[in-house]
This record gives structure tokens, sequence and C-alpha cells, in this order.
């Protein structure tokens, strides 16, 4: 055999050397598939139940008869009631026909919105973030932390979706959906590195931030706890413990990562870009924080038609359990919200974060069918939901996107 080290040694060329001698052959095995070959050829002519009983042959000798069996060949057709959330024994290649409807709707309305970050004018902020009066320190350093954050979360998100959570849910409405989120969330990690790039930032600092800075490092290690299990691959649903790990799963990432970690930072960025500061950065934000709450949303529906198809699996204890996970990821976005605001900025603090989190906190409970834990909480941001609805119409930051076409790019007036 040709051996790189050895090629490298003697300077010859590749046409120069030896041919390796040729490795023994086993013995001679029936051709597999000579007549399909000659087939496509245009020059076998046998008769048609020849013809058929040779293809057989060669899917025989194509070692595909595993294939074969997991095809079914010739099983009833699937009905809409054989599917379900997860352990269906239902076919998953087959879409239709329907059953999840609002798992569809949300692929089609999370394609109607797609988007590139290269579509965002970053002008601006670069020279805003290079100018020595533009921002105050408080104020980089929520850039700063929120880029660092969000830089590695949404692959730690991506990551579950592909490696742990996507071949447990055992539907192709369900997975169809899952796959449009996997793209998102790379396009959004897309847009965290643009923003890095664009403003010069030190690459190393922002993306190693999830294991340096001890406020960004607990929310990341609290969501990878979540992922352990289901990302082994002996785990498998179909007990209740099992189901019920897949549950807590659905919540750590769907209802606590993204929809409690993601909105103290949101919240900042999105403040600034009200004040007409870093209005690129914001802008992607905004499109970043529409397609989040279409995941929150969701994963909210993944976890109440479980709930529905698996009643047994919310018990009281598990219902509780799951209450202090929420309440836990609370704590740690309030810890986040002191650390990123060490005093007032953008007409923020970190009391009235903690009071936007409990509002939060308590969406994300009832979004599920669980109690509230701060009752009377009140949305201090009320801004915020306005743009979670973002229509495509709508007009941000002076910036006018007057058109969103999908597979196009966006208009700038
Ligand atoms: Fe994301
Ligand atoms: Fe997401």
């Amino acid at each position: 055999m040709l051996n790189w080290d050895e090629f490298h040694e003697d300077e010859t060329t590749v046409a120069e050397q030896p041919k390796p001698a040729p490795a023994p052959q086993p013995a001679a095995e029936p051709q597999a598939d000579n007549a399909a070959v000659a087939e496509s050829h245009g020059n076998y002519q046998a008769a048609e139940g020849e013809r058929l009983a040779r293809a057989r042959r060669s899917l025989e000798e194509l070692d595909v008869a595993a294939g074969l069996e997991e095809l079914e060949m010739g099983a009833a057709r699937i009905e809409v009631d054989d599917k379900q959330m997860i352990n269906a024994r239902a076919d998953l290649n087959q879409l239709v026909p329907f059953k999840y409807e609002w798992a569809w709707q949300k692929y089609l309305d999370g394609s109607a919105n797609h988007w590139m970050p290269q579509e965002v004018n970053m002008n601006a902020d670069i020279a805003l973030w290079k100018s020595a009066e533009g921002l105050t320190a408080d104020e980089r350093r929520i850039v700063e932390r929120s880029l660092g954050y969000f830089s590695t979360a949404d692959s730690l998100v991506a990551n579950n979706l592909v490696l742990a959570l996507y071949r447990l849910i055992t539907n192709p409405e369900c997975r169809q959906y899952l796959l449009r989120q996997a793209f998102e969330e790379a396009i959004h990690t897309h847009a965290y590195q643009y923003c890095v790039e664009s403003l010069g930032m030190d690459e190393g600092e922002v993306f190693n931030m999830y294991r340096e800075v001890p406020s960004v490092a607990a929310k990341s290690a609290w969501s990878l706890k979540h992922t352990q299990s289901l990302a082994r691959p002996d785990f498998n649903t179909g007990t209740t413990e099992t189901d019920q790990e897949l549950l807590r799963n659905l919540i750590a990432f769907y209802c606590v990562t993204e929809g409690i970690f993601f909105y103290c930072g949101f919240s900042q960025i999105l403040s600034m870009g009200r004040r007409n500061k870093m209005t690129g950065v914001a802008e992607q934000f905004q499109y970043i924080l529409r397609d989040e709450s279409m995941h929150l949303n969701f994963g909210v529906d993944m976890i109440n038609q479980i709930k529905i198809e698996n009643p047994h699996l919310w018990t009281a204890e598990f219902q509780d359990e799951v209450t202090q996970m929420i309440l836990q990821g609370t704590e740690l976005e309030i810890a986040y919200a002191r650390d990123t605001m060490p005093r007032g900025v953008l007409g923020m603090n970190a009391a009235i974060m903690e009071e936007y989190l409990h509002f939060i906190c308590n969406r994300r409970l009832a979004q599920i069918g669980l109690k509230e834990q701060f009752p009377g909480a009140q949305n201090p941001f009320p801004w915020m939901s306005e743009i979670i609805d973002l229509r495509k119409e709508k007009n941000f930051f002076e910036t006018r996107v007057t058109e969103y076409q999908v597979g196009g790019a966006l208009n700038w007036d």
C-alpha cells in the first residue's frame, strides 16, 4: 500500500509510485446487478417476469433486506390516529395525513420569516462601537455580555435539538419544525458571529465567555446538564421515568433556556436600539427574538400535547419538580441581570429586570399549566411584547424594512 510518510520521504510523485500489488480477491461472488445495469443501457430485453425476478435478486445481493423490512412493504397505509408525540410506531417518513396541524403551521410561519444576518446594515454600529465616546462602559458591558452568552447559547440549543431531542419526537410534523428550528439556530449563531466580526471584537474572548464568566457559565452549564441524559446513545423513551426525562429536557430548553435565559439580554439590547444605539445589533436581536418566541410557543405546544397523550406523566410530584426547575432558571437569569447591570443603565436596572423576569416566569409556568409563583408581577417593558409580535411591514429603529421576501434580500429605503 502507498504510505503517505514514505511518499514524502522519497519525494517521488504519485504517478511515479509503483502500483501496489493487487490485493487478493475474495472468491468470485455472483455479480450483483449486471442485469439492472444492462437494462439501464437499453439493451435488456428479457420478459417482464424474469426482469422482476432479477431485480429482486439484485436487491437481495445489494444487501438491502434490512431496509426492505424497515419499509414494511405492503403494510397498511398510515392513519392519523397512528401518530403520537412520543413512542409512536407509525412510519415517520410520511408527513401526511397531518395530525399536528399546529406544528406544520409553525413550520410554514417560520419559513415565511426567513432572514439572514448579512441583510442588516451594521455601519452605524461599527462607527459607534469604535468611537471613544460612543457608548458608556456599562453599555459596552451589556453588548459584550450579550454576544458572549448568545454566541454559544444557540449552539447549545441546536445541539440539543439535533443530538438529543430529534430522534425521540416521533411524528413527522414536529420533526419538520425541528429541522426548521435547527436551521434558525444556525442563523442565530451566524448573526452573533457577524456582529462580533463587524464590530472587530475579540472573538476568542466572546466565544469563550460561556466558560470564563461565572454568570454566563452558570446558565450554559444549567442547560448542558439537561441535555446529557437524552444525548446518551442508549437513552430511549418508553417508560414513565424516561418519558419524564424527555419532558424535563423540553421544559429546560424551551421554557427556561429559550424562554427565560434569553430575555434579560434581549431586553437590554432592544432597549439600546430604542435609544438609537447599536441599531444593527438590535435589529439582528429583534429578528432572533421573533424566531425565539415561535420556538418557545412550539415547545409549549409539544409539552402540552405530550401531557394530553400521556397524562400519567404529569403527576403532582413531577409538577412540583419542574416548577422548581423554572424557578431555578429564573434565579440564574436574575443573577445574570445583576452581573450585567451593576448600576442603572438604559432606563433599566437589576431590580426592574427582576420584576420583568418574575413576570416572564409566571408566563412560562402558566403556559404549561403550572401555578404562577409571583402573583401580581407586572411587565415593566410592554414594548417587548410589541417587538415579539413584529410584523414584516413594521418599521423599526429607522432601518425601515419595507418588504420581507422569502429567499431574497430585504429592501432598504
Ligand atoms: Fe436561537
Ligand atoms: Fe431557539
